[in-house]
């Protein structure tokens, strides 16, 4: 069945473990992390970013997506993910991943998400906190979760603990949590975003651990959020500049650091460069294992896609060719089949 994300979160907090959460931007990925966490048998958590939601609307340049094309796309993303998730056995939670803003909340919400982060990270303290309480009045009067974030994920120099940081002070975070009621906060604590995080970066347990004891002993719960939480494994990185990519300077956060902050109340850990970093992988072999797919009349171009962007890791520039599978996960021929297999 379908769920918001908070029963999710308390159990988690009552077992003392984390839960994935998986960036999708193609119908037959929501139906992939559906069916692998039920092999585990796990719960399920799949994110639509603001921008995912563009793109399953239908609109191949994301980035300008308007709110029409994002309630086209939610729609779409939550269709698919109530097709394969809603007679499932296990609980499966669709979450929007950095809501840009109001409109981007209640069009995932009325799309058909359970769960919505309203990321107002790069506004003043209090404006955030205006806009967050706003969405979860919203959101939990239709029975929608809600995730916030406080402080910048950014560069690693960047994150001096100091007045000025960027790193979540903990202080505010305790104010957010108790005057916003979100379900759920991102914090900024030393991962980062993207493929290049900077090689073993370190992460600060102390801050996590700082907003959960205060929260604990005001008897509320809620659920710490590690974004940029990609491990980036660098023999992927390696097999995609062997087949002719070039990505340069890939690091992520290693998966020891992860295990060590899920005791200090991380209970969600964001993952979607890794799962684009495997995708182009995955294409890219098939293009070299089957040669003759370098013409095929229906998936060739996402070929040349490959060949053009070599530094280009995000599928969604690569989909453009096969846009009608990725937005229906209709399969028209064998060679869009075998290339849905592998994303
Ligand atoms: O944290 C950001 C996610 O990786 C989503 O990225 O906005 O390109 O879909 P996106
Ligand atoms: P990565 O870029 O490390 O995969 O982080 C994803 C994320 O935080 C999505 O919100
Ligand atoms: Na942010
Ligand atoms: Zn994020």
């Amino acid at each position: 069945p379908l769920v918001p994300l908070r029963p999710l979160m308390e159990a988690a907090e009552q077992h003392n473990y984390a839960q994935g959460a998986f960036n999708v931007n193609a119908v037959a990925q929501a139906k992939a992390v559906i069916e692998m966490h039920e092999t585990f048998r796990s719960p399920a958590i799949l994110q639509g970013a603001d921008l995912a939601n563009a793109f399953m609307g239908g609109r191949v340049d994301f980035a300008n997506g308007t709110l029409e094309d994002k309630k086209k796309g939610a729609r779409n993303i939550a269709a698919a993910v109530k097709k394969y998730g809603e007679n499932s056995p296990i609980p499966v939670v669709l979450h929007l991943d950095h809501g840009k803003n109001f409109d981007s909340c209640v069009a995932a919400i009325e799309g058909g998400y359970t769960s919505v982060m309203i990321d107002g990270s790069s506004l003043p303290l209090e404006q955030n906190i205006e806009l967050t309480r706003e969405v979860v009045k919203y959101a939990h009067a239709r029975g929608v979760s809600v995730e916030g974030e406080l402080g910048v994920l950014g560069g690693q120099e960047d994150h001096v603990f100091a007045a000025t940081s960027t790193y979540t002070n903990p202080l505010d975070a305790v104010r957010f949590i108790q005057e916003t009621e979100v379900d759920a906060l991102a914090i900024s604590y030393g991962t980062q975003h993207g493929a290049n995080k900077g090689k073993d970066a370190k992460l600060r347990k102390e801050i996590p651990i700082a907003i959960k004891e205060c929260i604990n002993r005001l008897g509320i719960f809620c659920a710490l959020v590690s974004h940029g939480s990609s491990t980036v494994p660098q023999y992927i990185v390696k097999e995609i500049n062997d087949l002719g990519g070039d990505i340069q300077n890939a690091y992520g956060i290693q998966v020891e650091r992860l295990m060590e902050a899920i005791p200090c109340g991380i209970r969600k850990i964001n993952v979607d460069t890794d799962i684009r970093l495997a995708v182009t992988r995955n294409m890219k072999e098939l293009f070299a294992q089957q040669p003759a797919l370098q013409n095929s009349p229906s998936i060739g171009g996402v070929y040349a896609l490959l060949e053009e962007k070599k530094s280009a890791f995000d599928p969604r520039v690569f989909f453009p060719p096969i846009m009608d599978t990725v937005l229906t996960g209709n399969l028209p021929d064998d060679d869009v089949a075998l290339l849905m297999s592998r994303v």
